[in-house]
């Protein structure tokens, strides 16, 4: 996998030129050099100029707006501009406008409004992209393909007659084992236990999309569609990346992906292979209290997809958006630890969605590099300074950042948890994978997103959250962790599904019964605003876990002998029975967590975990809320320490920090303000 650009950490975002008089690209140029954009993202949403009637191409202004760019040293990452096809597609085409699930068909009039297996855009886009590639590729300015924009953002389902055949096409390939249609689709009416409520298929015609229909539809059906769904934008991008390969050689393609709270769509674990760099872009979430948390958790995962290796932030905002309930501003301060943040957990380039703030449009009221104020803002003044920062820190690009523990998490799991008929609503994977995530944060612990059959034998920690359909692969490799030394850490409705969403028999935890050394008979989801306590024995390995109240869910459950009780259930339905256990295994353990415990009760399980592992903080005794993460490459090692408590720290590194140019040591800590950012290059010595 490569970086891009390779050398420098650098600051870019959408430019969007053709919004604009021509004689702005002037003053964008000289903008853009003042406060040191690095890379251009152009050409987005421009195919309506570039193709204003079928066949008939207008480039100059594109030609103009690269040489332009060139000339000022900017890099220039050139997009396809297939995400949004023109009215006259519309048209044209009116059997490639999406359909929802109840049958509306949708019409042109805002963005990615095309059908993922519609054969007319799929032949429209790759003429675009031939005529771009072959007119581009060539071109100094350009250093990376960008391949549509945030797939399945807008028209991740279409359920139309053309999108049924292909999924019917798509379950033969999984499904078929022998040239004999008929045996593929005995194969999937026993994966999708169709005997239930007599849903036998018996011609491969009445094999649907999951349309709108009476009751709980089919899970395994809802499965693969979204597994098909994902695959189908997927085989779009691969159209248009081999395509660019072939024509524009030697030049890195992406797609934006969208790792973060608002986006469940894409199986990333599947696309981030295909990318020469990986991508991706993330917004804050206004309406969590800890929304810096699920940042670090965006960043950190998505440097997962990418194997560890530097990753380009592709969009974030500078302050608001436009598309949540309430679209906050950013208090001051925020946009930089936002942006360094990024930079700590793998990002390479920091950009942003757009450079110039729109005047007329959907999201003219989102935030941009180029306020609507102009430059005389603080909004301008932050911007100015992000540029110096991201300069100053740039000697860190290519480094890794340093990891020792692992959050598993995959797409199926989340698909099938969040789906109709589980057994509570109230249990969501995300709030699991966050509040997990968010307890490793809490304790200064760096952590990566992984995929379950990823090798998780050189992480220490091995956390995973709710983990309810895994491969036997993946437990597998779960398993192998612990014997090589981790502290893993299961949580409850995990393993409890095989690939088919088919439950595993003999009593839950399924495929991580012998590895927990538990058994569990049912499930007691807890009812809203219900708790239930938690009680240690004499001697458990967390005693912090006493009284500790549990929520969403509980169980009626035992632990085998040799497993360890490390706190039971004290009261309700389930009391006697084990909420938290441990059992040896090889050089490690694995735990197991049967309720979703508050703060404290994560805090004080993943406090052992690390104990138990010899995992400690990257820079041991901090505040909460002060985070320290550290990237290590050939030149170094540097310490990026963010405040978000609002209160500054006094900090034990040793080093210089590139942010104020200072010194500083054991006997000179470093002082960061309050909200502010430090970027330490360790000294020789280390630190203290
Ligand atoms: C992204 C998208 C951008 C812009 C931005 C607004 O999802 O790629 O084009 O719409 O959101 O936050």
């Amino acid at each position: 996998m490569r970086t891009w650009p390779s050398d420098r950490v650098v600051l870019g975002g959408d430019y969007n030129p053709e919004q604009w008089p021509d004689a702005t690209l002037d003053d964008d140029v000289a903008r853009m050099r003042e406060c040191g954009v690095g890379f251009a993202t152009v050409g987005v949403f421009s195919w309506a100029l570039l193709e204003p009637e079928p066949g008939r191409y207008e480039t100059a202004w594109l030609d103009r707006v690269l040489d332009r760019l060139h000339d000022a040293g900017i890099a220039v990452d050139l997009a396809t501009a297939t995400a949004a096809p023109p009215p006259w597609f519309a048209r044209l085409h009116p059997d490639a406008m999406p359909v929802t699930r109840d049958g509306t068909r949708l019409s042109h009039g805002s963005r990615q409004t095309w059908c993922p297996s519609s054969p007319d855009y799929r032949r429209r886009s790759l003429a675009l992209v031939e005529l771009l590639a072959r007119r581009y590729a060539g071109h100094p300015a350009l250093a990376m393909w960008h391949v549509g924009n945030e797939f399945g953002c807008h028209n991740l389902m279409c359920f139309c007659d053309t999108s049924a055949a292909h999924f019917r096409t798509w379950l033969q390939g999984r499904y078929g084992t022998t040239a004999d249609p008929a045996d593929a689709l005995d194969s999937l009416n026993e994966a999708w236990g169709t005997t239930f409520w007599s849903q036998r298929y018996t011609s491969w015609d009445d094999v649907v999309p999951p349309r709108a229909t009476t009751a709980i539809p089919n899970p395994t059906a809802e499965l693969d569609w979204r597994r098909f769904c994902s695959d189908a934008s997927l085989e779009q991008h691969l159209a248009e990346r081999d395509l660019l390969h072939e024509l524009s050689p030697g030049v890195p393609v992406t797609t934006n992906f969208m790792v973060g709270f608002s986006f469940d769509g894409l199986d990333y674990h599947r696309w981030a292979p295909h990318q020469d760099v990986v991508s991706n872009d993330h917004y804050l979430a206004a309406h969590l209290p800890d929304a810096h948390v699920e940042l670090a958790m965006s960043a950190d995962i998505t440097r997962g997809l990418a194997g560890g290796d530097p990753w380009v932030l592709m969009e974030h905002s500078t302050s608001a958006v436009n598309w949540q309930p309430v679209n906050t501003a950013k208090p001051r301060g925020q946009m930089l630890r936002d942006s360094l943040s990024h930079v700590a957990r793998g990002a390479d380039a920091v950009g942003f969605f757009q450079w110039r703030a729109s005047r007329a449009g959907a999201e003219k009221y989102h935030s941009a590099l180029l306020p609507h104020a102009g430059t005389d803002s603080r909004r301008w003044q932050e911007v100015v300074e992000l540029g110096r920062v991201l300069d100053a820190v740039s000697e860190a690009a290519g480094s890794r950042t340093e990891a020792h523990v692992a959050l598993v998490h995959d797409y199926d799991s989340l698909w099938t948890t969040d789906a109709a008929s589980t057994p509570s609503t109230l249990h969501r994977y995300r709030d699991e994978l966050r509040a997990w995530y968010g307890a490793a944060w809490r304790a200064g612990l760096t952590v990566c997103g992984e995929h379950p059959e990823a090798d998780l034998s050189r992480y220490r920690v091995v956390l995973v959250p709710s983990l309810h359909l895994v491969s036997d692969a993946g437990a597998a490799s779960i398993a192998a962790a612990a014997e090589a030394g981790a502290q893993v850490l299961v949580t409850y409705f995990s393993g409890t599904v095989d690939p088919d969403d088919h439950i595993r028999l003999g009593g839950y935890p399924g495929a991580f019964r012998d590895l927990l050394g538990v058994r569990v008979e049912e499930f007691v989801p807890l009812l809203p605003g219900t708790t239930t306590a938690l009680r240690t024995p004499p001697g458990s390995a967390v005693p912090a876990l006493d009284r500790v109240r549990g929520s969403v869910w509980s169980e009626w459950g035992r632990a085998e002998p040799g497993t360890e009780v490390v706190a039971e259930f004290a009261d309700g339905p389930c009391a006697g029975d084990p909420a938290v256990t441990r059992r040896a295994v090889g050089a490690g353990s694995a735990w197991y967590c049967a309720t979703r415990l508050p703060d404290d009760g994560t805090d004080a399980l993943v406090a052992a975990l690390a104990a138990a592992a010899g995992v400690r903080p990257v820079v041991p005794g901090l505040p909460p809320g002060v985070d320290a993460v550290r990237r290590r490459g050939d030149g170094g090692s540097w310490v990026f320490v963010l405040d978000h408590t609002g209160e500054g720290a006094r900090v034990p590194l040793a080093g210089t920090d590139l942010v104020t140019g200072r010194a500083c040591s054991a006997e000179e800590p470093l002082v960061v303000g309050p909200g502010g950012v430090a970027v330490v290059r360790e000294g020789p010595g280390g630190s203290p």
